[in-house]
């Protein structure tokens, strides 16, 4: 695996990749969630480049940024035994040297829950992942399913300029007692980790009810609301533009709840009705 710091260094080498190459966002703390994303990439794609940078711009609190989990050796590690080709792990100042002053903002799906909570969060997001497109110039993108409205984000970003990438999604992983997989985990207590099952729980018995034929979001909201849990948001949206679902399309429960100091976001896919 060839790793990159900065952008020249990445070009040079991405000009020789064979295509289709695929393209691994992270920011580092990895996780088998990221694994996933990874082998799924390995698995369609002749070249896989991935990246790890914690980005700025997206943290709205700066303490936040400050405790955000890094696990640089172990990341090149598991990178590498997945097959990754190249790492593009740049610092602040290469990516965003002085006198940048662009902010790519996505309205839309990032109106509303995470776009709601977090300031200035969706735009970070948007502009480093234009950013890594335009150096990487991935034929492929991979984002996890658990950042459902960031999903929706990007989606809306490729469509609205026409950037030439397939964005493909892939499942949430989880633990197996049902713990959707974050980096902000590792910060939960044993006491606090076994009230955040409850976030799947609920989510999981909402889907089953649906699957029963229960067709009324408010009363499927009810059964996805785990007592004692705090709640910042719990809703079913369409999975592409964040508002209400279109009756007979498809429909995600997106939720975040705080558990303790941390904040964990989940959702569950509810299928089109026939
Ligand atoms: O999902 C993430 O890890 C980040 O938001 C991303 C897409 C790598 C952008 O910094």
């Amino acid at each position: 695996m060839k790793i990159c710091k900065t952008i020249a260094e990445f070009r040079l080498q991405r000009a020789g990749a064979p295509r289709p190459v695929g393209f691994v966002p992270t920011m580092g703390a990895l996780h088998a969630g990221h694994a996933s994303l990874v082998a799924t990439c390995r698995a369609e794609c002749a070249s896989v480049a991935s990246s790890v940078f914690v980005n700025p711009l997206q943290f709205d609190q700066a303490h936040d940024l400050e405790r955000y989990p890094r696990t640089w050796e172990q990341d090149v590690v598991l990178l590498e035994s997945l097959g990754c080709d190249l790492l593009f792990a740049p610092t602040a100042a290469e990516l965003y040297p002085d006198g940048f002053a662009t902010t790519v903002a996505v309205a839309g799906p990032t109106l509303g829950y995470e776009g709601a909570h977090r300031a200035g969060h969706f735009d970070g997001v948007a502009t480093v992942v234009a950013k890594l497109f335009g150096i990487v110039e991935p034929d492929r993108a991979y984002f996890g399913k658990k950042d459902a409205q960031q999903l929706a984000l990007i989606r809306r970003l490729v469509l609205d300029l026409d950037l030439d990438v397939a964005i493909v999604p892939v499942a949430t992983v989880r633990d197996p007692d049902g713990l959707a997989l974050s980096s902000r985990n590792v910060r939960l207590s044993a006491k606090e980790r076994e009230r955040a099952l409850g976030i799947a729980a609920g989510l999981r018995r909402a889907a089953t009810a649906w699957q029963d034929g229960e067709r009324d979001f408010d009363r499927l909201i009810d059964v996805a609301r785990t007592a004692g849990l705090d709640y910042e948001y719990l809703a079913a949206v369409d999975p592409l533009t964040f508002q209400p679902p279109q009756p007979h399309g498809p429909a995600l429960l997106v939720t975040a709840v705080r558990v303790g100091a941390t904040r964990l976001i989940d959702n569950i896919e509810l299928d089109a009705q026939p």
